[in-house]
């Protein structure tokens, strides 16, 4: 991944209202898309795994860490409820300034308490080793494959203190773009896998490379033409969880999973049978 760089908040709001970047207007259906097309927030809404981290970032003397914090809904939320001590990291800078102007302009006595990290996961030198108490990854580790997820578990595992908790949500297969077949063989490679210890984890299957065939796997022929062109979907590549990956990826990596559970967005496009996000809470044990 490469190099991150420490925004200074006041400094990064300021330079939002310089540039004119403030948040994009929601659609009917709350989604915001990303500026660079890595899917979309929802404004105003929060996820289970979400309003769970929440109650941990505003606990007296908690400090934690959103990865892939997009324009900042849940650290606004967060910062609102009594956070003092939030990390926001994400790939764009364009996000990062949008969420650092969002709380300068509603809440600038809490300036202090947020911290904005421009720059990617996975990258093992960006915090030391048992520094948070919590860290949300919602809709994040999807965009990666498979390598470099197990690298971001295990980093998330280091950064997190003992007991500390890891929520995350990913993007599975059983969305209605992908076809049938497809999703038939994951289910099958899948329990072909798993039910071999010595493969090898790298080969866990689950990633669509862009520069596969993806025909053969998906199918938009469903989506009206409008939807394409504003969600602005374009090719790309990416990780299908489902349950068994995500609790895999999560025990691989050292963490206690204590609950795996498949969630839907309302008014989520690719709607299929309400299994379209898998959610993994997890914790790391004392010893
Ligand atoms: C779909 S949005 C999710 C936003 C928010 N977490 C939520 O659930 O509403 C994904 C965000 O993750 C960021 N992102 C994608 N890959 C990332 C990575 N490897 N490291 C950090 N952020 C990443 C994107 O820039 C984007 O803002």
């Amino acid at each position: 991944m490469a190099p991150f760089c420490i925004l200074d908040s006041v400094h990064a709001a300021k330079e939002a209202i310089s540039e004119d970047l403030c948040l994009p207007t929601p659609a009917s259906d709350g989604r915001i898309n990303t500026l660079n097309n890595h899917g979309a927030m929802k404004f105003n809404f929060f996820s289970k795994t979400a309003l769970k981290f929440i109650d941990i970032a505003i606990q007296p003397g908690m400090k934690v860490l959103d990865i892939g914090a997009a324009f900042g809904e849940v650290a606004v939320e967060a910062l609102r409820k009594g956070a003092m001590d939030y990390t926001a990291i994400d790939l764009d800078e364009k996000h990062l300034k949008i969420l650092a102007r969002r709380v300068y302009e509603e809440m600038p006595e809490k300036m202090s308490c947020l911290k904005l990290i421009h720059g990617g996961i996975p990258n093992g030198s960006l915090f030391k080793e048992n520094e948070f108490d919590a860290i949300l990854a919602d809709s994040v580790l999807h965009f990666l494959d498979a390598e470099q997820i197990f690298q971001a578990t295990n980093q998330i595992f280091s950064w997190l203190n003992p007991d500390g908790k890891v929520f995350a949500s990913m993007g599975t297969y059983y969305v209605s773009i992908y076809r049938p077949e497809a999703r038939e063989r994951l289910d099958r490679q899948i329990d072909e896998f798993l039910s071999n210890p010595e493969n090898d984890p790298k080969s866990i299957p689950g990633f669509n490379r862009i520069d596969n065939n993806l025909d053969l796997t998906l199918d938009f022929s469903s989506v009206p033409e409008e939807d394409i062109r504003n969600h602005e979907i374009r090719p790309m590549s990416f990780f299908s969880f489902q349950e068994k990956t995500a609790r895999y990826f999560f025990e691989k990596a050292g963490f206690d999973v204590e609950e795996v559970f498949y969630t839907t967005i309302d008014g989520f496009r690719f709607v299929l049978d309400s299994r379209e996000y898998v959610a993994v809470i997890g914790k790391k044990p004392k010893f």
